[in-house]
């Protein structure tokens, strides 16, 4: 059934189920492929992109519960100047090791920022949690996220 998205600010339509998780409509339908699939149960946090803003689980999320809310992925988080001054301190401080999760970890830590400029340590923890790295990078994540708030 045809589902009509906003993606980066771009009205598209997917042609899929409606329990289809957004995740596959991007990547499968749209070719939007900066999310990545991990776990597929919302664990990982490999598949994050915004809805309105707010972090979600695009493995977890039907597309069908999506309706005009406004999808914001890794392809479009630069247009966000949050979203811009995250990845410039990834790149800066040469977060990435094998690269596969930082999509998910961008899209949170913007989202962290965009609702607290200012985060304590305890905050990037809370908030950051539910990204899991298995290159172990989360010390350049915390310095990433820190340099972005600065
Ligand atoms: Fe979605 Fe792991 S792939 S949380």
């Amino acid at each position: 059934m045809p589902y009509s998205l906003n993606v980066n600010g771009k009205s598209q339509t997917v042609d899929v189920d409606e329990d289809t998780p957004l995740l596959w409509a991007l990547r499968d339908s749209l070719g939007i492929v900066g999310p990545k699939y991990g776990c597929g149960v919302g664990l990982c946090g490999a598949c994050t992109v915004h809805m309105d803003g707010q972090p979600v689980r695009s493995c977890s999320l039907p597309v069908s519960a999506v309706g005009a809310a406004k999808i914001t992925t890794i392809e479009g988080v630069g247009a966000n100047p949050i979203g811009k001054k995250v990845q410039d301190a990834w790149i800066e401080l040469d977060v990435a090791q094998c690269g596969y999760c930082q999509p998910g970890q961008i899209m949170s830590a913007t989202a962290l920022l965009a609702s607290n400029p200012k985060p304590t340590d305890a905050d990037i923890d809370a908030a950051m949690s539910g990204n899991l790295c298995r290159c172990a990078t989360y010390t350049r994540i915390r310095n990433a996220i820190k340099k972005a708030s600065g």
